[in-house]
């Protein structure tokens, strides 16, 4: 088993309150109100993945969303440490974590967020929860790999992939099987798209197929980002994509896998970044 991170740190940081306050007002008294036994027990059964729902209210808990929310912005500090901050994000659907770190941490009158998504209902959910933010916000309604055409000159500092490798490549692979990834809701068809990237990883077809479309996105964020700025990569196991039938092999290793692919590009370098294991995360430097 490759544990996520440091319990004993992360139980250190909750009871410092250090990162508390990037949660509401309901979660962080959640989080304060745990004792420390059931603490350590939710942090080490979230370090240990998969990464699990409640069965019944679909929540994946206060501790999985102040735990990556809380190291989306460790992550962005390694990469710059202070503001302005302009990052582009690919693939979050609906996911607000990396947008709500920005905010918190980055709060300045030339901080940006961009990101381009292609699911039009979880476009419209991450519009919906990023209204308010304090930052300049655009979502654009696209494939990220057409980025260049949206922000002319515009150059970023981070681009980010927070858990979005696998859907990368789950869409690169459905679309070549024929998918519709403009119109469908991704929830309806993420069945299909596991069916077919196992079957791809198990047939021995996967690299061949995922692999230059891939690396064309790659080579779209490396042309948009600063020199010096990084593209910053995290993978973890959700439990749900093992109970859909995704290869096990693949979703545990698919940064190691995707890492090897990366190395063909010659624009970038890996760094490693203390406190960040390189299992699950990947900090790929442009040059200066
Ligand atoms: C499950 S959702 C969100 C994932 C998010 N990264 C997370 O783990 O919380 C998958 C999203 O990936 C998007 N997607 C897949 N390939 C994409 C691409 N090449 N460009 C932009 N969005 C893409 C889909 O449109 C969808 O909104």
């Amino acid at each position: 088993m490759i544990l996520l991170d440091d319990v004993k740190l992360w139980m250190q940081r909750a009871r410092n309150n250090e990162v508390g306050y990037l949660l509401t007002n309901e979660d962080e008294a959640l989080l304060r109100n745990m004792t420390d036994e059931q603490l350590e027990n939710d942090i080490e059964i979230l370090f240990s993945c998969p990464v699990a729902q409640d069965p019944v209210t679909k929540d994946y808990g206060v501790v999985y969303r102040w735990y990556f929310l809380a190291k989306w912005a460790d992550a962005l500090k390694a990469a710059k440490s202070d503001a302005p901050l302009k990052v582009f994000e690919v693939a979050p659907g609906a996911n607000d974590k990396i947008p709500q770190a920005i905010a918190k941490y980055f709060e300045h009158p030339q901080t940006s967020y961009v990101t381009a998504n292609v699911d039009k209902k979880l476009t419209a959910g991450l519009k919906r929860k990023t209204a308010g933010l304090p930052i300049h916000i655009n979502i654009i309604e696209d494939a990220a790999q057409n980025i260049k055409s949206y922000i002319g000159e515009e150059l970023f500092d981070v681009i980010a992939f927070e858990h979005s490798v696998n859907d990368i490549l789950y869409a690169i692979l459905g679309e070549r099987a024929g998918v519709d990834m403009e119109n469908a809701y991704w929830f309806d068809i993420v069945q299909q798209l596991t069916d077919i990237t196992t079957a791809e990883y198990e047939n021995g077809t996967f690299e061949a197929n995922a692999k230059p479309a891939f690396l064309a996105l790659m080579q779209s964020c490396l042309d948009i980002l600063k020199p010096g700025g990084y593209i910053v990569i995290n993978h973890f196991m959700y439990k749900n994509d093992l109970d859909r039938g995704i290869n096990p092999e693949l979703w545990r290793d698919m940064l190691p896998i995707v890492r090897e692919w990366i190395k063909e590009l010659p624009e970038g370098r890996e760094v490693q970044m203390n406190g960040f294991n390189t299992h699950w995360w990947m900090f790929l430097q442009k040059n200066i």
